[in-house]
């Protein structure tokens, strides 16, 4: 047996964390033969549900789960944390602008961020779900001065997965079938899911679908699912958020498969003329731990349209909290 990785999860005692934690715990995330030390953050008043979690997962007698703690001081839950999974969040509340939104965020995410600067492990991998997970990672990745920025990305494989799902059923293929799609920029709704690249079997993706409703069906579907869900469940994805936080890690830490790509917010290094330092979601290709932009894919109007109007969300969203970023 591997020596056990400390996985961080911030907002453990949350709709998300209910169901993540466990996938964790079971070996989902990091193989069947990786042990894992759980250190769970919470807000103080959420501590004593967060108890209740932790006996949960006691009472699976996981065999790879190696120790679970508990805090609510980032210093504490960050201590040499291989993986930290930030999930916890404000939610918009009611009156809140989308400024005063980035700016409750930016008050966790700065304190984690230099949090992690301070005691996690020096090749830890950060992965920002809490929304806005994109300039929630970026303001986490600035105050973290000491660890490589390349280590803090935000989640869109929840699109990803969404889009496999909505092209799956749309041409009665398995999502298995389906390679090389990617979601371009935000985890909004500017978010572009884009198949001009994908395959489905081998064969163009692009072919087997009709262009009609490809751009009136399909883009609107995947980049309004959310809303959808919240609509149907009256709450928002927690299970599906929680797989693909899993799908986002594992991959990152355990490789895509030859062939394929997926898509990852990442600092933009100006690959495809993105505004570089954003978070912004790319095709990537994994390996031995690392990730890489897939370079050279052609771009057509309609495509480069859409993956400015994202960029452009993002360059916004980082222009309202720049001030707090402590070297501007
Ligand atoms: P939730 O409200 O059920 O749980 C959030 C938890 O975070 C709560 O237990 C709360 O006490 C905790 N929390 C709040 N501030 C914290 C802090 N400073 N430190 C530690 N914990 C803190 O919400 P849920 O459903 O689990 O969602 C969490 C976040 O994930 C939300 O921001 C949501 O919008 C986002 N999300 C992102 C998705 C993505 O694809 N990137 C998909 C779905 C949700």
């Amino acid at each position: 047996m591997k020596a056990p990785v400390r996985v961080a999860v911030t907002g453990a005692a949350g709709q998300i964390g209910y169901s993540l934690l466990f996938r964790i715990a079971s070996g989902d995330m990091l193989g069947k033969d990786q042990p894992v030390i759980l250190q769970l953050l919470e807000i103080t008043p959420a501590l004593e549900a967060l108890q209740g979690v932790v006996m949960e997962i006691e009472d699976c007698a996981f065999p790879l789960v190696a120790g679970i703690t508990t805090s609510d001081k980032a210093e504490e839950a960050f201590k040499d944390v291989d993986y930290a999974m930030l999930v916890g969040a404000r939610p918009r509340g009611p009156g809140m602008e989308r400024k005063d939104l980035l700016e409750a965020n930016a008050a966790i995410f700065s304190v984690q961020g230099k949090a992690l600067n301070d005691v996690a492990s020096r090749d830890v991998k950060v992965l920002v779900v809490g929304n806005p997970a994109n300039t929630n990672s970026l303001i986490a990745q600035q105050n973290a001065p000491d660890l490589d920025p390349g280590q803090f990305t935000a989640m869109t494989r929840l699109d990803h997965n969404r889009a496999l799902a909505q092209l799956a059923n749309q041409t009665g293929c398995h999502t298995q079938d389906i390679t090389r799609l990617t979601v371009w920029g935000n985890h909004s709704s500017t978010q572009y899911p884009d198949i001009s690249h994908a395959q489905i079997k081998g064969e163009p993706a692009a072919d087997k679908v009709d262009r009609q409703w490809y751009e009136n069906e399909f883009i609107p579907t995947v980049q309004q699912r959310g809303a959808a869900i919240i609509k149907a469940r009256g709450a928002s994805s927690a299970a599906s958020a929680a797989s693909s936080a899993v799908d986002h890690m594992r991959t990152w830490a355990l490789g895509t498969a030859d062939g394929d790509w997926t898509s990852m917010g990442i600092p933009s290094d100006g690959s495809y003329g993105i505004a570089e330092g954003i978070i912004y979601s790319f095709p990537v290709t994994c390996k031995n731990g690392k990730y890489e932009i897939v370079q050279g894919l052609e771009i057509d109007t309609f495509s480069r349209e859409r993956m400015q109007a994202t960029e452009q969300e993002l360059v916004e969203e980082r222009d309202a909290v720049k001030h707090l970023f402590p070297n501007q």
